[in-house]
């Protein structure tokens, strides 16, 4: 993979200037952050697994190159990908690859539980915020690994020559990254492992069912409390495939866009549980939405409709948003909420609790003529609604992460002009073909290569 590809492309985004005249059918990929850590899971199996449902974003293309490089196969046709670990020969993380997405740390978890072992470089990913990793840190020591850190090389290197221990670990901060990458580790560890505190999000979940029906010993997994009876060493068998659930960050993402942009819009293939913190603040303002739910197995799925969706977005009615850890609202639809409640008519604050520094979007919502004023690093307060204009020529956009650079996508279509969204090879790791599907939808955008 090169890992220049789309860095130099821009969108070109012709805005509908507050028209909703897009319309059809969003259906949802399986969701990338709980793909991630399966791939990272593939380590923990004895021969090759099957996973299906994966989305076609660069996260995945840069989780198969590292662990590629580490000696891995990884083959993959539409969304179903196999990774063999079998003939694993090196324990060292590629730095470069690495860099590109903090998720890469996911994988020290069942790197060190298989082999003892592993270096790895200071994670790297979007930037939002300090983004520490000491919770993996203390947990891996808690299980008697030896952590040593090369200043100089900012290298990690970590080692558990007799294996990982179960231990008692409490996590003094809700982390997603540390829960699923120590629960991943405790699966093979010799004796029981109690984590304390832990995230609740359904992508965790969802990786403990699939290796739970592949010989892991996984309780409490969606309650803050896991448990788990380690292997004592012994590999999982592939014995089912990994089905990845709807992406419901890509469905809140569209659904959004959809109650500014679209006077009827399908998303099918999603989880209508997992978005309940943003369909009911939708709802509430006034957008038209009718949920169709199925039944309760984990991976059946639902609809989220948008339909008569003609009033101006000024009729729609303000509200205070505060992120949360699952089941709140997420932090990563913060930035897409706030193109929002730039539209409606009414003040609202935002208060970002997960991250410091995730506001970075602002300033180019400003620039094009939205009422936002940041009270610290931590809330805003917005005010609407305005109008989104033209830039001064020269002037373009930035997408500064993922979801920042979809909120911007969104506020160029809600405005009136023609924009140019820069750093789209961010917006890519997230977002599979999202000019392809905003095309079909009847939004104009193109991607240039500069
Ligand atoms: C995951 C998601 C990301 C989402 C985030 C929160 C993936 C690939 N990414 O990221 O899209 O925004 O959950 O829902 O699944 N922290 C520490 N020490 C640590 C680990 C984390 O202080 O050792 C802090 C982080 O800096 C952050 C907070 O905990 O402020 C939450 O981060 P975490 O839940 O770990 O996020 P990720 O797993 O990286």
């Amino acid at each position: 993979m090169d890992k220049n590809v789309g860095k130099k492309e821009s969108f070109i985004i012709e805005g509908l200037a507050g028209q909703k005249s897009l319309f059809g059918t969003i259906k949802i990929n399986g969701a990338k952050n709980a793909a991630l850590k399966a791939f990272a899971a593939a380590v923990l199996f004895d021969g090759a697994v099957e996973l299906k449902n994966v989305p076609h974003t660069s996260d995945i293309d840069t989780i198969s190159s590292i662990l590629e490089k580490l000696g891995a196969k990884v083959q993959g046709k539409d969304s179903i990908f196999k990774v063999d670990t079998s003939a694993l020969k090196s324990t060292d993380i590629d730095r470069e690859l690495a860099a590109i997405m903090r998720a890469s740390v996911v994988l020290t978890g069942p790197m060190l539980a298989r082999f003892g072992k592993v270096t790895f470089p200071a994670p790297g990913g979007c930037v939002i915020g300090a983004r520490r990793i000491d919770l993996f840190l203390s947990g891996y020591e808690k299980m008697g690994a030896t952590v040593k850190l090369d200043d100089k090389k900012c290298l990690y290197s970590i080692e558990a020559p007799g294996g990982l221990k179960g231990a008692s670990i409490t996590f003094n901060k809700i982390s997603v990254g540390a829960t699923e990458t120590l629960m991943m580790a405790a699966v093979l560890a010799e004796g029981k492992t109690t984590l304390n505190n832990c995230a609740r999000e359904p992508e965790i979940v969802n990786v403990a069912e699939w290796l739970n029906e592949c010989g892991a010993k996984i309780s409490g997994v969606g309650t803050s409390v896991i448990e788990i009876e380690g292997t004592g060493g012994k590999l999982l068998s592939p014995a089912v495939p990994f089905i990845t659930i709807p992406d419901r960050i890509e469905a809140g993402s569209y659904l959004i866009l959809g109650a500014l942009c679209a006077h009827d819009l399908e998303i099918t293939n999603c989880r209508p549980d997992h978005l309940e913190a943003l369909t009911s603040f939708l709802i509430d303002a006034g957008v038209p939405i009718q949920i169709k739910k199925l039944g309760a197995r984990s991976l059946e799925q639902g609809e989220i409709r948008i339909v008569g969706n003609t009033n101006p977005n000024s009729s729609f009615k303000s509200f205070t948003v505060k992120t949360q850890e699952y089941p709140g609202f997420a932090t990563d639809l913060q930035p897409i909420i706030a193109v929002f409640l730039t539209q409606v008519s009414g003040k609202s604050k935002i208060e970002e609790t997960i991250y410091e520094g995730r506001f970075k979007y602002v300033e180019d919502l400003v620039k094009m003529g939205a009422d936002i004023k940041a009270v610290d690093e931590h809330q805003i307060l917005v005010k609407g609604s305005t109008d989104f204009d033209q830039l001064p020529e020269g002037q373009e956009l930035c997408a500064h992460d993922i979801r920042a650079g979809f909120a911007i996508v969104m506020a160029a279509l809600v405005g009136q002009g023609s924009f140019t969204v820069n750093n789209v090879h961010l917006i890519d790791r997230g977002y599979e073909k999202l000019e392809e599907r905003l095309t079909k939808l009847g939004a104009n955008i193109k991607r240039l290569s500069k």
